[in-house]
């Protein structure tokens, strides 16, 4: 270790630390409106840049303390070492891999010049995130600045040419959930456009006013949780219908009370808690919480060779019930939401997010609608089947089929957690066990739970199926009563609640 730590720093991390958001530079050559980085830009007594030597250091201390993901931003980081043609952000970026950082990434405005794009060292990049506010110039130049959308564009096609693995990352302003002529929301048309463009993936950061100092900066652009819950709601949907090309990253921002206290495991995500992360500042503030920029709380100070645990009223932990599950502590400090209660900026339901991933966060997840799938070829019994599922509370018949190819394509489109279908169906060969089948080799372990409409399957049936997809041979269902399927569906989720 090169800096001399003190004990608290390493036990508040234990062996948890995973990733480093290295704010490298307290500078930018724009000055979008919603920034929440401003005051940091705007005026620092003496260090605008990260130490080179220091941030080595820094690398070598945290990786070796277990953190393999990297975010180099600011401020802007194409202007770190901008007066030596980058050479430091370069020698950084070479220096992480070097070190054994998995994933290093950059996080910039896209207003660098191309060039920097043909730098061995910046090829070693894992994903460059492009930050870009809306879909068109007219949305993105006056919350970004004029001309920035031009430029960003440019680059992003530049780097998608040479093989990059981009993202995209927008701020929700108002602007994105109104509706354009056509009726389709702005939101859906920026994951549109980065469709078209190529890229990888897109993320979304939320702006709401919910009191913390960063609220300051954000203009007029802010949104509403009314408003925003229409749209959530529409964009989860077409998420978990997957009418998108790319993953989408975005922050569900606010729950219900009702929800929070239903599954508090998983709604009360904070990174200060699961203390996988640290955000490390040119004044030499270390943090955690994001929501912190800008303000005199951190959780340490590195200088002169050490890292210094914050004892004082300034150590932004002590604001948290550290063992409890609670809503977002520090959105929660000034205002009250009614109903709502407000949840962690990074939580971003069923992200495919590598800590998120790591962390098995999804796995807590317990009170979600269960999705299901009814087939059956007599139109009769379908009806009668999804009539009787659609009176359970927490159900949600995504789709019906009436044959079991149909039943299959059905499968693989909505993947469903459980399918009530029926066994034989008539004139046709391929029958449910043929459906598990075909949708295991497919959908491997995300293959649903396989309840039969029958009065009886044939016993090595049953046990291959068994073999094949273990417990999601659920059961064979001979009644068509609401007794009998409220049953079956509490007994599930009991059995998600102890496997959570
Ligand atoms: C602070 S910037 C630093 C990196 C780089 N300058 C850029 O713009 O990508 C990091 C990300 O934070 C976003 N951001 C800025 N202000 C924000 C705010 N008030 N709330 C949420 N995200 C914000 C930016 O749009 C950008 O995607
Ligand atoms: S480019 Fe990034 S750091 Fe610069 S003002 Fe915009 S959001 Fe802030
Ligand atoms: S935004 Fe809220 S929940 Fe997330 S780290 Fe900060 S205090 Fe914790």
């Amino acid at each position: 270790m090169y800096f001399k730590m003190d004990q608290k720093f390493k036990d508040y991390f234990k062996t948890n630390l995973r990733q480093i958001f290295f704010y490298i530079i307290d500078d930018c050559n724009l000055r979008c409106e919603q920034c929440l980085y401003k005051t940091e830009i705007a005026f620092q007594i003496e260090k605008k840049e990260v130490d080179f030597d220091d941030a080595i250091k820094l690398l070598s201390d945290f990786r070796e303390m277990g953190a393999v993901k990297l975010t180099l931003m600011g401020g802007e980081p194409t202007l770190y070492g901008i007066k030596q043609q980058n050479r430091p952000l370069l020698e950084l970026i070479k220096k992480a891999k070097e070190l054994g950082y998995e994933y290093v990434r950059i996080d910039t405005n896209g207003q660098f010049n191309s060039s920097l794009l043909e730098q061995p060292e910046f090829k070693m990049l894992d994903e460059i995130t492009f930050s870009i506010d809306g879909p068109n110039k007219e949305i993105n130049d006056p919350i970004r600045g004029y001309g920035s959308f031009d430029k960003c564009v440019k680059n992003i096609k530049r780097a998608k040419e040479l093989g990059y693995n981009i993202d995209i990352t927008a701020c929700i302003s108002k602007f994105l959930i109104e509706r354009d002529e056509d009726g389709n929301l702005y939101l859906d048309r920026m994951i549109k456009f980065a469709e078209d463009l190529g890229i990888e993936r897109i993320n979304f950061h939320n702006l709401f006013k919910t009191g913390v100092p960063r609220d300051c900066f954000s203009g007029n652009l802010d949104i509403s949780i009314k408003d925003w819950f229409r749209v959530w709601n529409e964009i989860e949907d077409k998420v978990d219908n997957k009418e998108y090309k790319i993953p989408v990253r975005i922050p569900q921002s606010f729950t219900t009370k009702e929800k929070f206290d239903e599954n508090p495991a998983y709604y009360g995500y904070c990174s200060c808690k699961t203390g996988s992360r640290i955000l490390i500042h040119p004044n030499g503030m270390l943090r955690v919480c994001s929501l912190m920029i800008g303000t005199p709380y951190a959780i340490a100070r590195y200088y002169d060779g050490k890292i210094v645990w914050d004892d004082s009223p300034t150590n932004e932990l002590r604001a948290h019930k550290m063992d409890e599950n609670t809503p977002c502590t520090n959105q929660s400090k000034n205002n009250k939401y009614g109903e709502f209660v407000p949840v962690c900026v990074s939580f971003k339901p069923k992200q495919q997010e590598m800590i998120w991933k790591e962390l098995n966060w999804e796995n807590k997840r317990i009170e979600d609608k269960i999705r299901v799938i009814v087939a059956d070829d007599n139109e009769e019994t379908r009806n009668q089947v999804t009539g009787i599922l659609d009176k359970i509370n927490g159900v949600d018949v995504v789709a019906t089929a009436d044959t079991p190819e149909d039943t299959y394509n059905k499968i693989i489109k909505y993947v469903p957690e459980m399918v009530f279908t029926k066994f034989n169906f008539e004139n046709d060969n391929m029958n449910g066990l043929d459906i598990i089948k075909k949708s295991k080799e497919t959908l491997n372990e995300n293959v649903p739970a396989f309840n039969f409409i029958a009065k009886e399957i044939p016993k090595e049936d049953f046990l291959e199926a068994r073999r094949m997809i273990g417990d999601k041979m659920n059961t064979i269902i001979r009644e068509q009563t609401q007794v009998r399927y409220d049953g079956i569906i509490n007994d599930y989720k009991d059995y998600k609640k102890m496997n959570v």
